[in-house]
């Protein structure tokens, strides 16, 4: 096949991208998403701060910009992201009784995920909650400060009622290595849930890579998770020069994981990137496609 989309297809699985609502107007941006990605995942446009920027004052212009460009050309949607410690407006994280934020927290789920009810794929219900380093344990924020431990299944037991439909992730990113303590965290937290019933469809593989590109045992680690009864997924994609080898063995990592369904990279054109100056995309600023792009390309033709 001859776009990035098509050729994942082969396998059944779908190849995405982040899009920023602001950049569609732009006909060389949008060109090269409509022609290669099959699945759009909002850069910022779903986050907190911009979905309920006041208690109660629901803001889904920018997002629905995003889904109403990808139901015209065909392609599906991860949601991202509902909660999380980052670009979170100051009206939550200076709630400090629990019984409020439980509340604020449940509403912010339940209203963006009905506003977007049976359009979204997949959401990452909870993002980057474990923390750096070696403890294995949640990161400090205002949910696991007020709330404890069990914000994040009440996150996704809410997140279910709301949206039977879509699947729901854990999203992180350096859970790629299986040693890592933060590794090890997030797979006790995804093996409690199973065990006690506590609704988890996915776990969401950032890989932002430096341009040594996937540890050796990112492939061990995607295939453990999967096989707790998960699906896996490589959400925000992006290795620091893009060498094309890299690029080919995190996507050959996925697809010899029969429940990694799909692969997104974090932006389109290196210019795009959040990482200034490190030139981590398939395609170039002028949206032409480089060494990655095919190498990523002849590896999804291979499956
Ligand atoms: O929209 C405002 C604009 O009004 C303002 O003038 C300008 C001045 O700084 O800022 C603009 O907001 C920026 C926003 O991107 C939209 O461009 C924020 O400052 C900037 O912090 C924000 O960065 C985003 C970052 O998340 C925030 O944490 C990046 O675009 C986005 O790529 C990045 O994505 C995250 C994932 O969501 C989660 N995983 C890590 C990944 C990379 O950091």
């Amino acid at each position: 096949a001859g776009s990035l989309g098509a050729a994942a297809a082969q396998s059944g699985r779908y190849f995405g991208t982040a899009v920023a609502a602001s950049k569609l107007g732009n006909s060389t941006y949008s060109t090269v998403l409509d022609r290669e990605f099959n699945m759009v995942t909002a850069e910022n446009e779903m986050k907190w701060d911009t979905v309920e920027p006041s208690r109660g004052s629901f803001n889904f212009g920018p997002g629905d910009q995003i889904m109403s460009h990808t139901q015209a050309h065909g392609q599906r949607m991860r949601g991202h992201t509902l909660v999380w410690h980052s670009q979170l407006p100051g009206w939550v994280s200076s709630i400090g009784d629990a019984g409020t934020l439980r509340s604020v927290m449940d509403n912010h789920i339940t209203q963006t995920m009905s506003h977007y009810k049976g359009k979204i794929y997949a959401w990452d219900v909870v993002n980057e909650a474990f923390a750096d380093g070696g403890s294995g344990a949640h990161r400090s924020s205002v949910f696991q400060n007020v709330l404890g431990d069990g914000f994040i299944e009440e996150a996704f037991r809410t997140a279910r009622t709301a949206d039977p439909a879509a699947k729901l992730c854990y999203n992180d990113y350096n859970i790629e290595n299986w040693s890592d303590a933060k590794t090890q965290g997030v797979y006790r937290m995804v093996r409690d849930f199973k065990s006690r019933g506590v609704p988890i469809d996915c776990v969401g593989f950032q890989s932002h890579f430096s341009s040594s590109g996937p540890p050796a045992s990112f492939q061990t680690t995607l295939s453990n998770f999967a096989a707790l009864g998960v699906d896996v997924q490589i959400t925000e994609l992006d290795i620091a020069q893009a060498p094309a080898t890299a690029y080919a063995n995190t996507v050959q990592a996925c697809l010899n994981v029969a429940r990694c369904t799909g692969i997104t990279v974090w932006g389109i054109r290196d210019s795009d990137s959040w990482r200034t100056g490190e030139n981590p995309l398939l395609f170039d600023n002028n949206g032409n496609s480089k060494a990655a792009y095919s190498s990523v390309l002849s590896t999804l033709n291979a499956a």
